[in-house]
């Protein structure tokens, strides 16, 4: 029997992308909630009755619109409002919101506060230097072997890392991502498989999700440019389950313990990003302080388990007592980009031939705006088409099967998401 809560919540997501509609998705299927609020949302979420989009894009008019409506629950989608301190201010107002403080969101918004921080907890990653002046870095990076990995200390929606093949591009790295009062990084090369981890944490306790992975750079075989990603799949078959206790045991856990002795606990979404070593050994490429995009659509299409209670679990800190029921299939999902995505969208475009969706394939928004009657493209990333299937090669037809349907000016997309798992050897 369903339960019928008292008190139903009113929500409100913080976000744009297509991890937040799929995020307002899935929450719109708790019973415990009974309206959905997303600021500012995209076509997606527009288009969906169980979904109110707000207009909404800076802290303080969201800050103003929860004191209003009363909203009981806030939950952020992007790095960018947690690192300007959303999660503090919120709860300076007495506010309930879901994420971490901006001190803890340093995991993700220094990339030198994380490397420090692994250091100081003998977490595994890559060795590094860091550089506030070129001519020390140029000199520095002359000593060095090729491939050698540049990476801006700021947020940079995925695109402040390259990895230079050889000397020569590592100076123009250099010289391209080292500006006036900023840090880089140059770190060593890694190689393995790489994997995104991601876990719930109230501070203390952590739940892990399912396991995924995402696509990163723009073109089939991993090719060109990094980008926010291009697709992703869950589970990965990289993480075994001794892959999977080892990066408990070497990364997250000491991440989670490590924060809260640093009296600066972690509660929110901790997405560790992986690479896994021929013989299993998992190193830390990075952190992020929220759930990965588009690795979410996978993952919360399937999850079972009530998300809403998850979280609230968590802001109650009794996240020890909570577990996940995840569909044993897996699932994939592929991004629709615009034209000159990542470096310069093209956008404005009519978004045509949205079919009509069998049951277990979602087609997230992510750059979409009503115009008109019209879906018009608005950003880099478009669309995610998400399914689930009996087997990975199952989820992934279905997902192209409607992904090569979608058609808008310029539509780029990876043509083998999810093609080379290890799972595919065993579906
Ligand atoms: P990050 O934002 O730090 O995860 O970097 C973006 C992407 O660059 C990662 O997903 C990797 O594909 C690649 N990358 C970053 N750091 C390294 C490294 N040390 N070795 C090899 N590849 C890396
Ligand atoms: N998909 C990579 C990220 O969310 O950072």
């Amino acid at each position: 029997m369903e339960t019928i809560y008292v008190n139903p919540m009113k929500i409100l997501i913080i976000g744009n992308g297509g991890r937040e509609h799929a995020l307002a998705w899935k929450i719109s299927q708790s019973t415990k909630c009974s309206q959905i609020f997303v600021a500012p949302g995209n076509a997606g979420t527009q288009l969906d009755k169980n979904l109110t989009n707000i207009n909404l894009t800076h802290l303080d008019a969201w800050l103003a619109f929860a004191l209003k409506e009363q909203i009981d629950l806030t939950i952020v989608g992007p790095e960018a409002p947690l690192a300007e301190g959303v999660v503090d201010a919120f709860q300076a107002a007495g506010l309930k919101i879901f994420g971490p403080t901006k001190a803890a969101t340093q995991l993700e918004s220094s990339k030198i506060f994380a490397k420090h921080f692994m250091r100081r907890h003998h977490i595994p990653t890559a060795t590094f230097a860091e550089f506030d002046n070129k001519i020390a870095a140029h000199e520095y990076v002359n000593q060095q072997n090729a491939p050698i990995v540049i990476k801006a200390d700021k947020l940079a929606g995925g695109k402040g890392v390259i990895v230079a093949q050889n000397i020569n591009d590592a100076h123009e790295a250099i010289e391209n991502l080292l500006e006036p009062d900023s840090s880089i990084l140059i770190e060593e090369f890694i190689e393995g498989e790489e994997a995104s981890f991601i876990v719930l944490s109230d501070g203390k306790n952590i739940l892990p999700l399912a396991t995924s992975k995402d696509h990163k750079r723009l073109l089939d075989e991993d090719k060109g440019p990094n980008t926010g990603g291009m697709g992703a799949y869950s589970p990965a078959a990289i993480v075994t389950p001794e892959v999977h206790a080892r990066i408990m045991r070497e990364i997250i856990n000491p991440t989670i313990s490590g924060m809260d002795k640093e009296n600066i606990p972690f509660t929110g979404f901790l997405y560790a990003g992986v690479m896994i070593d021929k013989k299993g050994n998992p190193k830390t490429l990075e952190f992020n302080c929220r759930l990965g995009d588009p690795e979410t659509q996978p993952l919360l299409v399937r999850l079972k388990s009530d998300l809403l209670e998850l979280i609230e679990s968590a802001i109650d800190k009794t996240l020890h007592q909570a577990e996940t029921v995840w569909d044993r299939r897996p699932a994939v999902g592929v991004v629709l980009a615009s034209k000159g995505y990542p470096n310069q969208p093209e956008t404005g475009f009519q978004i045509t031939q949205l079919p009509d969706l069998e049951e277990g394939v979602q087609i997230f928004h992510a750059g979409t705006t009503c115009q008109n009657g019209q879906i018009l493209t608005s950003g880099g990333r478009v669309l995610c088409v998400t399914a689930i299937g009996d087997t990975l090669k199952l989820a992934r037809q279905r997902a192209y099967e409607v992904a090569e349907k979608i058609s808008f000016s310029g539509k780029q997309m990876r043509h083998d998401i999810a093609l080379k798992s290890n799972s595919n050897k065993i579906s």
